[in-house]
């Protein structure tokens, strides 16, 4: 397997790795880091309207010295553009922001508000030639399958919470079944529950002389997961990237397969009270 490309369901190729920006608020910093990414082989490149950082990573795709048509660029629609018209409305203001003509992946961030008009609008962009792909970010199961029954166009995508703690095998082959692509965020739990020090990853990135990162990035890309991975460390970054020479046995995939909790690192949004929390904080801010 080589750091090349899956073909998602429109036929589009898209890198089988990516790079994420959330939570780098510091415009000079972040231009500088996608830069480096780009240099160090990240050719996808994952930010969103919420993040606050288009400008910044439009900044950097035109200093990094590799052709636009080589990088692949993701963003996202945020919940207060939610509908028909906020979805023209948000696209545009990210186009604008990350001073671009297209985008090549264009993802509803989370599976509230009136995510079928949206869509709608989606579907138009999409047929303009504005976006090569459309998805969804966030979407369980039953959200997706009722999304699917009233849909034509189908997401190409689906990103979710995804790592050795919360694996998620149950959507991942609902995922493989429906023909959508599924791509991890916070691919190494953001460092939560020790993942760099458990010692069932340590001996496995012992075995391969690799580390604790790079296994778990690898085990994502073996179950055909494309992960989106941040760094800020220029060491690391490329770290991150140097997993297509090794490969794990099944019963190393076996092993971390029963690292498994079936919880999120960051807490589920299952009650009515965290969704309205969740939504009351969203609306608090204009993207
Ligand atoms: N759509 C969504 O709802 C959503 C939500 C969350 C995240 N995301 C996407 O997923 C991307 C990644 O998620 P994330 O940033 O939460 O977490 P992550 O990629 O799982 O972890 C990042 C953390 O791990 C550290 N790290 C990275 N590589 C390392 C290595 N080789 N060894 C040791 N530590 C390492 C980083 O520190 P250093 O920077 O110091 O290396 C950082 O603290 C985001 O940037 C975003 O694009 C999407």
């Amino acid at each position: 397997m080589n750091n090349d490309f899956v073909t998602l369901n429109n036929g589009v190729t898209m890198p089988r790795i990516g790079y994420g920006v959330f939570r780098m608020t510091d415009a000079a910093a972040c231009e500088e880091a996608v830069v480096q990414a780009i240099q160090s082989g990240y050719r996808l490149i994952d930010t969103a309207a919420a993040y606050e950082n288009e400008e910044a990573v439009g900044r950097a795709i035109r200093r990094c010295g590799v052709p636009r048509e080589e990088l692949f660029i993701t963003t996202k629609l945020w919940v207060t553009d939610t509908s028909y018209e906020g979805a023209k409305r948000g696209f545009a203001r990210s186009l604008e922001r990350l001073g671009l003509d297209h985008v090549d992946l264009y993802l509803i961030h989370q599976p509230y508000h009136d995510y079928y008009g949206a869509w709608r609008a989606m579907e138009e962009l999409y047929a303009e030639g504005k976006v090569r792909a459309i998805g969804v970010d966030n979407f369980t199961q039953d959200r997706l399958a009722d999304f699917l029954f009233w849909n034509k166009v189908k997401p190409a995508v689906n990103l979710l919470e995804c790592n050795a703690f919360f694996q998620r095998e149950n959507e991942r082959t609902y995922l493989e079944r429906e023909g959508i692509q599924m791509q991890a965020w916070s691919p190494l739990a953001a460092g939560q529950g020790k993942l760099f020090e458990n010692e069932t990853l340590c001996a496995i990135a012992n075995a391969h002389s690799k580390s604790v990162a790079q296994v778990v990035l690898r085990w994502l890309v073996q179950r055909n997961i494309v992960p989106l991975v941040k760094s800020a460390n220029p060491q690391r970054m490329k770290e991150n990237l140097d997993i297509f020479d090794f490969a794990l046995t099944d019963a190393e995939m076996q092993q971390i397969a029963a690292l498994d909790t079936g919880h999120s690192c960051f807490g589920s949004r299952d009650t009515a009270e965290k969704v309205h929390a969740f939504l009351d904080a969203a609306c608090s801010y204009q993207v």
